[in-house]
């Protein structure tokens, strides 16, 4: 087990990362990061190996100034290259000078058309799952945790956040200085930043969202209650480990729905829809403070620990503040997205266990809804096993045991085998984690608000479902047919306005049924819709369901090619390849 993960050249018989000094001056015209990233490991006098990606390195140095041998080996895919560095004896120091690539994995650097207000550029990161080797070397696996320091110089006109706790802010002459620290150690996937015109509103004695000065206050409407979400967290989870919990909305094309960075929750702005309807992603963000950051997957092998886990928290959370209809109602939309991307992994059925296997595969290309949502259900199947009190006892046990570390799949068994014995057996462990699919006594989600709309089959709702959560809509638009009958898209759009409805879930949910169907208002909509956002989670049902539409393929392929540069290279990859399979 020298090389434990296979999306890293890390090698544990080598000296480990403990400590980063990061030292970054961003160039928004060249579009490059120039840096001196200084790494502390735990030991000299030997050779280590880091991860790159595309980094232009300048010299390796030594805390005396001497220069280290190094030797950046060939691009190999998915990994990058393989940074190696001699250590001299006594030496457990090394500063690397480097540029970021044009083409940074990471780093999404944006024109000021691509934000809201049109006059500044923004750059923001993305390292999850292997992207931090382009934005630093290191060993990027989230095996071996790091502490950093970092300084960031930017243009004065803008501000420069980290995933940490801030130092200070320095101006001198049109450059400014922004230092940051994180003490507590974390996986390197969780190193971020963002550059732009920022602004700041408090939401709570810990929280604070920033945003766009434009934005900044449908943001601090959206999300005042983020200071209850995390009172309930901690009756539920313990303690908050990072002190602050603060937000960042991004410009619509970040990629995901939210990013757990530490201290720092990076979110998309298609969650401001002015009725707090979307919180659950911030409740999930959250919850990863705990399982994810607080305990990581050992490699992304066992991502499912991460999603899993940190679903069933974010429900336990929803319940506190909405109530069990509601997460009944969440768990119903999951169920359909799994049964979905059950269906999509077909050819690859590895992709639906919760454990996988890797090697060779690209973490963004094994990214489904399969480990949250087939995750979520094992720990209710556990859960329903032992009853509730004994697993919430269990799972405070799992992240005092894991605190600050990383976890494989079969160290979790473990625990649970002395922790809660027989409950494996009971719950059919072997089927959930190395089994394809779902197992056929998977927990069901009921409530009355689900069976009413489930009792509708494909009927035209009545009037009364203009009151419908977002989530009852989902749950009853993911169940029509495909294609569904012509005349009941029109009529369900005549009765509902869903081709004009506000919030994007229920929007995308809808585009996707009524393009199938054929229905061109809806074709009309999505083609501004995929201008405007670069969330995968809707970009990729857009373009499926264009592709499998009635003549609407070569739509997708003109706009996936008009759209691309604004999206984020992972987003336009994601949708490339769509178009590649759907030939
Ligand atoms: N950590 C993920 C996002 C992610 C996963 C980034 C894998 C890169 C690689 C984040 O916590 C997440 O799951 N976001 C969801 C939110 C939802 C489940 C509430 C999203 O983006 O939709
Ligand atoms: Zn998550």
């Amino acid at each position: 087990m020298a090389r434990p993960d296979p999306h890293s050249h890390t090698d544990l018989t080598q000296p480990r990362q403990k400590h980063l000094v990061w030292k970054a001056e961003v160039d928004f015209a060249a579009r490059t990061i120039r840096a001196t990233a200084t790494l502390r490991f735990d030991r000299g006098g030997a050779q280590v190996d880091l991860d790159s990606r595309g980094l232009l390195v300048e010299s390796v140095t030594s805390p005396d100034g001497g220069q280290l041998r190094f030797e950046l080996g060939r691009a190999e895919p998915i990994l990058g290259e393989r940074l190696r560095i001699t250590l001299p004896p006594g030496v457990d120091t090394c500063a690397i000078r480097y540029r970021t690539g044009p083409d940074a994995s990471a780093l999404q650097w944006l024109e000021p058309e691509q934000t809201a207000g049109g006059k500044a550029p923004f750059l923001y990161s993305q390292c999850q799952a292997i992207h931090a080797r382009s934005v630093v070397p290191l060993q990027d696996t989230p095996r071996l945790r790091i502490t950093y320091e970092a300084e960031l110089t930017l243009p004065a006109a803008l501000r420069g956040l980290m995933a940490a706790g801030a130092v200070g802010r320095e101006v001198q002459g049109d450059r400014a200085v922004e230092r940051y620290r994180m003490d507590e150690p974390i996986p390197p996937y969780l190193f971020a930043f963002a550059v732009g015109d920022l602004d700041a509103r408090d939401l709570g004695p810990r929280s604070r969202v920033w945003a766009e000065p434009s934005v900044v206050e449908r943001a601090a409407h959206e999300f005042a209650g983020v200071d209850r979400m995390l009172t309930s967290a901690e009756a539920l989870f313990g303690p908050y480990p990072w002190g602050r919990f603060d937000l960042l909305v991004l410009p619509p094309s970040f990629p995901y729905g939210g990013m757990e960075n530490p201290r720092l929750t990076f979110l998309t702005p298609t969650l401001l829809t002015g009725d707090r309807s979307l919180v659950n992603v911030v409740a999930h963000e959250l919850s990863h403070s705990w399982t994810g950051n607080l305990v990581s997957n050992a490699t992304a092998e066992d991502f499912w620990l991460n999603e899993g886990f940190t679903v069933f928290a974010e429900r336990r959370i929803l319940e506190v503040l909405e109530g069990p209809e509601m997460v009944a109602l969440h768990a119903a939309v999951g169920r359909q997205a799994l049964d979905e991307a059950v269906t999509n992994f077909r050819d690859r059925p590895q992709l639906t266990r919760l454990r996988t296997r890797l090697q060779g595969v690209d973490p963004d290309d094994a990214f489904s809804q399969v480990p949250y949502e087939k995750g979520f259900l094992f720990l209710r199947a556990l859960e329903d096993s032992v009853g509730r009190p004994a697993f919430d006892r269990f799972l405070r046990k799992y992240m005092e045991a894991f605190r600050f570390q990383s976890v494989t799949t079969e160290e979790l068994l473990e625990l649970i085998r002395t922790e809660l014995p027989g409950a494996l057996e009971a719950a059919n462990a072997p089927a959930w984690i190395d089994g394809e699919g779902v197992p056929v006594d998977a927990p069901v989600a009921r409530s009355s608000r689900l069976e009413q709309v489930e009792k509708l089959e494909s009927e035209l709702p009545p009037l009364a479902a203009k009151e419908w959560s977002p989530w009852e809509w989902q749950v009853y638009l993911n169940h029509l047919p495909r294609p569904a009958p012509p005349e009941l898209m029109a009529a369900l759009d005549q009765r509902f306005q869903l081709t004009e409805a506000p919030n994007p879930e229920v929007l995308v949910a809808w585009l996707t049924v009524a393009i199938r169907g054929g229905y061109p208002p809806a074709v009309r909509r999505a083609e501004t819709l995929l201008g405007e956002v670069g969330r995968m989670k809707y970009l990729k049902p857009l373009y499926a369901a264009l592709i499998a539409g009635p003549g609407t393929r070569s739509l997708a392929e003109a706009w996936a090619q008009r759209y691309r540069k604004r999206y984020h290279v992972i987003a336009a990859a994601g949708v490339e390849s769509l178009l590649r399979k759907g030939a």
